[in-house]
């Protein structure tokens, strides 16, 4: 039996922080926690940890952070976790979301341990845009080369995250169809959600779908193409067949019905909801010299109390004590 709610969903996808340092700063994400204390784990922790998750019937794992390649032996977790199997024998599907910052030079090296794909996370398409947003000098070359060098190493497809904030990057929609088009990539564009430390989030904050598709057909026509029930995008392709897009509208179009997700934050908390105001302490049983049968019963105990769905814009809703940065993507 794979892991399923009391929703029915069925949980196949495990996202894991390996991280909450970061070498970028953005704005909409760090905002002032200069001197904080980070939490991360021995990579055999998370190991262990993803095994017992995949015996459970998870066959999609992604690792995040923080900045997952500041992890310096990121390669050794990936090659490891490429040997797991499913409960059905197969291997699983292994992507990383990264900044791309140096990703130049980790991205032969990830495929070859057995990575399937990466996001990169880009904001703007231009190089001084991109340095206001991140708020470290020269950081878009590195990221663009990086985002290349994915694509040679055939960590495809390559997908590009793009959140958009008004007053900071809106005008970048057009910008990045044309980038789509000319490097081959998929963007897609993430509605802000209030997850960010500095507590900026307001309803007018976020460019919200429909506005993202007007500003879109400014620059070419396009369609909408089908998309899985639990993909979290919804997918667009441009009229003469050259690029694609997708949109990830949290806030305008919720998903929660069909979340297939389940993480676990670099401290080795399990997270059932990006929302959720409560988590499941899995490494405190680990470190307790808990059994692998011991973990397989929080896991689930977990998932059995996975939120329906979350409340962004509610009257009442309230904002998780901790931020994406410690979450993960
Ligand atoms: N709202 C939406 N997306 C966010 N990300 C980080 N913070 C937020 C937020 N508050 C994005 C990052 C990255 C992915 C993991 O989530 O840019 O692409
Ligand atoms: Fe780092 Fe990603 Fe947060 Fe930016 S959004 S500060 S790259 S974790």
């Amino acid at each position: 039996m794979p892991l399923q709610d009391q929703f029915g969903r069925v949980i196949r996808d495990l996202r894991i922080s390996i991280t909450d340092r970061c070498n970028y700063r953005c704005v909409y994400c760090r905002t002032g926690n200069e001197g904080a204390q980070f939490a991360e784990l021995p990579l055999a922790d998370y190991l262990r940890m993803a095994r017992i998750f995949v015996a459970l019937g998870i066959t999609k794992i992604r690792l995040t952070g923080g900045e997952p390649l500041l992890r310096r032996d990121i390669s050794d977790l990936v090659r490891a976790l490429a040997q797991l199997r499913t409960t059905e024998g197969a291997p699983l599907e292994l992507a990383i979301t990264t900044n791309g910052h140096l990703l130049a030079e980790l991205a032969r090296p990830l495929k070859n341990a057995g990575l399937s794909r990466v996001t990169v996370s880009m904001d703007a398409v231009d190089p001084e845009r991109f340095a206001r947003i991140t708020r470290v000098p020269n950081g878009y070359a590195a990221v663009l080369a990086g985002l290349r060098a994915s694509r040679e190493a055939g960590l495809s497809p390559v997908k590009v995250n793009c959140v958009l904030l008004r007053g900071f990057n809106e005008d970048q929609v057009e910008a990045f169809g044309r980038f789509a088009r000319d490097e081959g990539v998929t963007v897609r564009f993430i509605e802000f959600m209030p997850l960010e430390e500095g507590r900026v989030w307001k309803p007018d904050v976020v460019i919200p779908l429909t506005e993202i598709l007007e500003r879109m057909a400014r620059f070419a026509p396009f369609h909408e193409v089908a998309h899985e029930p639990s993909s979290t995008a919804r997918h667009y392709r441009f009229d003469d067949g050259l690029g694609e897009f997708g949109v990830i509208a949290p806030v305008t179009l919720p998903f929660c019905g069909a979340c297939s997700r389940i993480r676990l934050t670099c401290d080795g908390k399990i997270r059932t909801c990006l929302f959720s105001l409560r988590e499941h302490d899995l490494l405190a049983v680990l470190r307790a010299g808990g059994t692998d049968e011991e973990l397989a019963r929080l896991i689930e105990h977990a998932v059995a109390n996975k939120e329906e769905r979350h409340h962004i814009g509610e009257p009442g809703f309230v904002q998780p004590g901790r931020t994406m940065v410690h979450i993960g993507g």
